[in-house]
């Protein structure tokens, strides 16, 4: 008898070649329309479907675990952080969750790299007068930002989005210096030119740029607090790709507005898409709307990271990617 087909119901659109791909494998129930699944919707579907693939926009929180239907067995992210998930509470009710690292690296260390160039070099000011149609011509001091060669850049973060920054940032010139959990082999920091910081609070008190490539967890969140962010120096600036979380958002704002801290680049917030108004009123500050891993092929190589951690989850094994709560 041939095996029944697991159940797998995807919280969003996807890309339509990802789409296609888990409808010939699973017994998929897709999105029809974009807008995200309400809270109730997603805890309906948890207490049929063998596998739930959620996106950062779906919470999937300890409630909505303990009420999954047996049948649930693993929560399949589409996207590298899993903070929208309890994986704790997961592992405990036996569920497996996985996701999707590596896929999206390079182009998240390339926006991480846009935004310190558009912050550092004014260049939503430069659009801006283009746009408005009030540019005069070239003036010798006009636009005047700063150079990134020779700057020092701390990475707060080196996992694989925070090297992959270290070697572009090389490359732009600029002297690479880090901060993270775990002091990296000397072999990598050789390979990397980067520096390690054991103190964070040292290693911010002498950056230029502050690029923030952590993932978010309870030992994370307000690791930029005002306190840290204080002791930045006036003059630099600081990135985040990551996770608004790591930043306290007002008191990077109350700090930006003062003119404590020189520039921003933000690609994600705090509060999701409540991002502080305030931050939209300054001209130092380029905010995106979380793009850093959009692009096709970012997006359709995580699509089948997710078909991949299921497929072999369904053939009896662990699926490649899977998140347990030590690795938070
Ligand atoms: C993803 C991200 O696109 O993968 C991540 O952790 O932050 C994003 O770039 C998003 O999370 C999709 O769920």
């Amino acid at each position: 008898m041939p095996k029944e087909r697991l159940s797998v119901v995807v919280t969003r659109r996807l890309p339509a070649e990802v789409e296609t791909r888990l409808s010939e494998l699973f017994d998929v129930t897709l999105r029809e329309d974009d807008a995200p699944m309400s809270r109730s919707q997603i805890v309906e579907a948890m207490k049929t479907a063998d596998v739930l693939v959620p996106t950062i926009t779906d919470t999937i929180d300890g409630a909505m675990i303990g009420q999954a239907g047996e049948r649930l067995k693993l929560i399949a992210n589409y996207g590298a952080g899993v903070d929208n998930i309890d994986v704790a509470t997961a592992r405990q009710r036996g569920i497996l969750v996985s996701n999707t690292p590596g896929v999206l690296t390079d182009d998240t260390a390339d926006m991480t790299m846009g935004l310190i160039l558009a912050v550092t070099r004014r260049l939503p000011e430069g659009l801006a007068a283009m746009q408005s149609g009030n540019w005069d011509g070239w003036a010798p001091t006009a636009f005047l930002g700063g150079r990134v060669a020779g700057r020092r850049l701390g990475i707060l973060g080196m996992g694989r989005i925070g090297q992959a920054v270290a070697r572009r940032a090389a490359a732009f010139g600029m002297q690479v210096h880090y901060h993270n959990r775990r002091r990296l082999r000397s072999e990598i920091e050789e390979d990397l030119h980067a520096t390690w910081w054991d103190s964070l609070d040292q290693m911010v008190a002498r950056m230029d740029v502050i690029s923030v490539n952590c993932p978010h967890t309870p030992s994370t969140f307000h690791l930029m607090n005002a306190r840290r962010l204080k002791l930045m120096k006036p003059d630099a600036v600081i990135v985040n790709t990551s996770r608004g979380e790591v930043i306290d958002e007002n008191a990077l704002t109350r700090m930006l507005r003062a003119g404590e801290i020189a520039g921003a680049g933000l690609d994600v917030y705090e509060n999701g898409t409540e991002v502080n108004p305030r931050l939209r009123e300054l001209n130092n500050v380029v905010l995106l709307p979380h793009m850093g891993s959009a692009t096709r092929e970012s997006r359709v190589e995580m699509g089948e990271k997710v078909i991949i951690n299921i497929k072999t989850f369904d053939d009896g094994h662990r699926p490649p990617d899977q998140v347990v709560p030590s690795m938070l």
